[in-house]
This record gives structure tokens, sequence and C-alpha cells, in this order.
């Protein structure tokens, strides 16, 4: 049996835009997708990371992203939810996810803890290989971490399954994962990376069905491309990292989030959006955290 087989293939609900401009036969609307990620919330409400209050910036991001008049299909979470491994803070997601009545989910970071994933997250945790339908589209999410590392690495067996889902599954896909599977030219960061990329890599160079990757970990905006398919990474919501530098480096951007509108045919658009204005400002002359 070939792996999506056995996985269980859920459709979303439609935004009610979207079914409204189904009944009245207008021009199918995009699907608009929200990419959160590297969120590193705490138990304690003021828990901060690197002089930045992770809670508060997670729920300015959102607050920004919800903003929009046309409203989301569905909010995915790529990793580094919760920073202290705490049962209060996968609590505290659960319900600030839960209040946005939009189908969300969720995929593990290095920083994330999967039996608290599990239990509160529950059918929002995807992983380790998982493919949900969204009208035209697949999304397949990955879960890239390994225990104690703090790079990734796609198993075997995940390949396997990959492999067996993408030739069974021929509908425009974008596929999410933690970690960045392919270079982006900041060394001390690029040695964190999927650290067997290249499989995923050469499984979307032969299913151009693939039209991204899309990936938290970097703290950064960053657009690559490679052949049909994009590369994607995505700024965190708390502190971001500086693009291009060779050592640890804390940027000034603020925190933000990445749209995408996926289009019918297989078309998509993307782009980033940070806040105007964040009150706190990261610690620039942190080594590490
Ligand atoms: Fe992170």
């Amino acid at each position: 049996m070939s792996a999506n087989k056995s996985m269980p293939i859920a459709s979303f609900r439609q935004s009610s835009q979207r079914q409204a401009a189904r009944m009245a036969n207008e021009a199918p609307m995009p699907l608009r997708l929200l990419q959160l990620t590297d969120l590193h919330l705490f138990a304690d409400s003021a828990g901060q990371l690197l002089g930045i209050t992770t809670r508060d910036s997670f729920e300015a991001v959102l607050a920004l992203a919800m903003s929009s008049p046309r409203s989301a299909d569905a909010l995915i979470l790529t990793g580094d939810l919760v920073h202290d491994e705490s049962p209060a803070g996968y609590r505290y997601l659960r319900e600030t996810l839960r209040k946005t009545d939009i189908p969300h989910y969720c995929v593990g970071g290095n920083h994330d803890h999967r039996n608290l994933m599990a239990e509160y997250l529950g059918s929002s945790a995807m992983g380790p290989v998982a493919l949900r339908r969204l009208d035209d589209w697949n999304l397949i999410f990955l879960d890239s971490s390994e225990p104690g590392r703090d790079g990734g690495r796609l198993g075997e067996a995940q390949i396997g399954q990959l492999q067996d889902l993408l030739a069974d599954n021929k509908a425009p896909s974008m596929i999410f994962l933690h970690h960045h599977p392919a270079p982006i030219h900041s060394a001390w960061m690029d040695t964190m990376r999927v650290e067997n990329g290249a499989e995923l890599l050469a499984l979307c160079d032969q299913n151009p069905q693939v039209k991204a990757i899309l990936f938290g970990h970097v703290h950064q905006s960053v657009s690559l491309h490679r052949g049909s398919c994009q590369l994607l990474g995505a700024p965190s919501t708390c502190f971001q990292f500086m693009p291009g530098s060779k050592d640890f480096a804390i940027d000034d951007a603020a925190p933000g989030f990445r749209e995408l509108m996926l289009y019918p045919d297989g078309r998509f658009t993307t782009s980033v959006v940070r806040l105007d204005h964040y009150a706190e400002l990261p610690l620039y002359q942190a080594e590490g955290y």
C-alpha cells in the first residue's frame, strides 16, 4: 500500500467568502494561506527571548494576519512553536489558534516537544508525513527535526512515503517543514539545514506538481528559485536573524508572516508581511540564544 493510501486526506472547510463566490458562479477565489513560524512561546506570558516577549509579538503578528478583509483558509505554523517545552505554552497556543476559527496545521521544529504537541494540538499536529487536500491543492507536511539536534534530517521512511505520495498525487502541491533544505548563504545557519535536503529537492525535481517548499527556522524572508519550484522562508513572529550573515547576528526587521494565494490552475503568489512597528527591540548584541 502506498503511503498516502494509509494516511487520512482531510478536506479543508471553505471560507464563507469562497463559498459565496462559488455559489454565485463567480470566478473562483484563490485560497489564502498564512504561514506563521518560530513563535518560541513560553509557559510564562511574560517570557522573553532575546528581549522579545514572544507571546506579545505572536499576538501582534496574528492580529495583523487576521486584519485583512479577506479571511484566511488555513494557518500553517512551521515549528519552534514553544521554546521551553511547557504544557502551558502548548495549551496557550491551542486556545489562541482555536479563537481564530480558522483551520490550522502545525509542524514541529527543533525546539518543540513531540508528545506535548500531540497532546495539546491533537489533529493539528502534523507529521512525520501528512497530506491535506485544500480544494485543488495538496498541502504536504514533513517533520524534519531530530530529538536533541538543532539541524534537521528526513528519515529514509519519510523520503519513501513522500516519493509514493507524490507518485500518486499530481495536483499542485506545496511542502511545509521546519528546516531549510538548501543553503540560504548564511554560514552558521546553513550548518543547521536539512542535512539530506538534496533528497527532498531531487524528489521535487522529479515531481513538477510541487510548486514550493516552505520552511521556518531561518527567522528571515528567503525566496530562492529551483526550476519550477520555489524555496521560501518566512520571518519569525519574534526576533529575526540577519540575512547573509556568516555568524549569529540579529536583524532589525520587524516580526511578520508569509501570505500565500493559491489559484486553481496551480499558480500562486506570495508576499511577506511585517508589523509596521513593534515596541520591543531585540538584543542586538546577543551572540546566541
Ligand atoms: Fe526558531
